[in-house]
Order: structure tokens, then C-alpha cells, then sequence
């Protein structure tokens, strides 16, 4: 999608540039060969152009939005739930190549929900708390296991709030 929308913009922007490089080339030329009235009725011309463009390329893009994420076809809903010391997350078997939406919260204290893949990287985390989800969208491209630490120190056992997904 990146370069796509990096491509778009260029093009945009070498479009802009023209017509000021246009506009530029063509002032001294209009001040002298055409009359004020025609110059005019051609400004206003280009500016109803310019609104109505604005307008079909807005009505074009922003219709989707607000865009919920969770309402796509093939999204996956993960619920985590952290308690004092241990983590409920279902389901804990994910596809590969779906974007996957944690809903994370606590029963009790705050707790951090930390996903490592297998070489001890973390790929993201939220905060784990009472009486809020917090969501968090990923999408796996690697089958494999998956580590989620807690993140937050929540009391004594905190270093062993460890649970494991698994990505197929
Ligand atoms: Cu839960 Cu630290």
C-alpha cells in the first residue's frame, strides 16, 4: 500500500510544480495578450475545476470512514485477559496472513501484554487495564510460537506471566 500511496503523491506533486511552472511561464504573456475580463472568467473557471475536483476525490476517499477494523470480512478477534499471574488470551491458535484484533484487559491491576516472536523480539504491546480494552491490530506473516510476557510489573510473580500463541 506504501509505495502506492508514496507513487500518488509524487505524481501529485510533479502535477502541482507544473502548474505553478505553467502559471509562471504564462503570467507576463496573459498580462499582455489577453484582456482582464478574459483572464478573470478564466480564474474563476479553474477555481470551480479545482473545488469540483476536490470534492470527487474527497466523496472518492473518505467514503469508507470512520473505518472499523474489526467489521473487515476476515479479521480475527483475540480477547486477553490479565489477572494476577497468569493470562487468558482465546483463541490461542491464529492463522497466518489475517489481521488478528487483540482486545486486551485486566481483572485486577495493570499488566503489560507483550508479543515476542521465537528470536526474542517484541512485535507489539498494549497496556493490560482494569475496566478498559485496549485494541491493538496485527497481522502475522510467520507460523510459529509466539511468547506474550507482562510487560508491567503487577507483584510477585510478575516474571512468570508468560503464555504462549501459536501461529499456523
Ligand atoms: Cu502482570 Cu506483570
Amino acid at each position: 500500500m506504501q509505495p502506492y500511496v508514496l507513487a500518488i503523491s509524487l505524481l501529485l506533486m510533479i502535477a502541482v510544480a507544473a502548474a505553478f511552472w505553467w502559471a509562471v511561464r504564462n503570467s507576463a504573456a496573459d498580462a499582455q495578450g489577453a484582456t482582464t475580463g478574459q483572464v478573470e472568467s478564466y480564474r474563476a473557471g479553474l477555481f470551480w475545476a479545482l473545488v469540483g475536483f476536490g470534492v470527487v476525490i474527497a466523496l472518492a476517499t473518505l467514503r469508507p470512514w470512520p473505518y472499523d477494523a474489526s467489521a473487515a470480512e476476515d479479521t480475527v478477534i483475540v480477547t486477553a485477559t490479565g489477572s494476577q499471574w497468569s493470562w487468558e488470551i482465546a483463541p490461542k491458535e491464529l492463522p497466518a496472513g489475517r489481521p488478528i484484533i487483540f482486545k486486551v484487559t485486566s481483572d485486577d491491576v495493570n499488566h503489560g501484554f507483550g508479543v515476542y516472536d521465537s528470536d526474542g523480539a517484541m512485535i507489539f504491546q498494549t497496556q493490560a487495564m482494569p475496566g478498559y480494552v485496549n485494541q491493538v491490530r496485527y497481522t502475522f506473516n510467520k507460523p510459529g510460537k509466539y511468547r506474550v510476557l507482562c510487560m508491567e510489573y503487577c507483584g510477585l510473580v510478575h516474571h512468570e506471566m508468560v503464555d504462549e500463541i501459536e501461529v499456523k
